[in-house]
């Protein structure tokens, strides 16, 4: 009676690992969004995932993305969202790799929501 409660005991500890791996891409509703600031969150991000094609060296694609002013240019005319977030009549971005993470996502839409301040 003993190894099936161990075997339970055990896959339950490997199914809370998996469970907390996950948790970012399977709730997003546990991302912080509280408080987003370009330089704490959104810029870090761009920077992690995109000046390797847009600073304002790289220009891949006529795109700068590198700062609060360059950046703002592609929210007002709504291409960051609709690249990050893989809308239809947008490239979808990061170019070649895995779409950001959900929570990602969300920190950058909330930034834009709050009104893409430069903070
Ligand atoms: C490997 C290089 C590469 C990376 C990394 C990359 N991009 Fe791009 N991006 C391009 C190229 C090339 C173009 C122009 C061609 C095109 O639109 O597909 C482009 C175009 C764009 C456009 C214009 C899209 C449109 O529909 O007009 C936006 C906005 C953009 N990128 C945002 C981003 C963001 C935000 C990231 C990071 C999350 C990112 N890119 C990462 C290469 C890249």
């Amino acid at each position: 009676m003993k190894s099936p409660t161990i075997l339970l005991l055990l896959s339950g500890l490997f199914l809370a690992g998996c469970y907390y791996d996950n948790e970012e891409d399977l709730y997003p509703s546990n991302c912080n969004t509280d408080s987003v600031t370009y330089s704490g969150d959104v810029a870090p991000i761009i920077s992690t995932n995109c000046l390797v094609c847009h600073s304002t060296a790289a220009n891949l694609g006529n795109v700068r993305l590198e700062g609060y002013t360059a950046l703002k240019t592609y929210v007002t005319n709504g291409k960051l969202l609709g690249a990050i977030k893989h809308q239809s009549g947008f490239s979808a971005m990061p170019q070649n790799a895995p779409k950001l993470s959900a929570c990602n996502i969300a920190k950058i839409q909330k930034w834009v929501d709050d009104g893409a301040l430069d903070n």
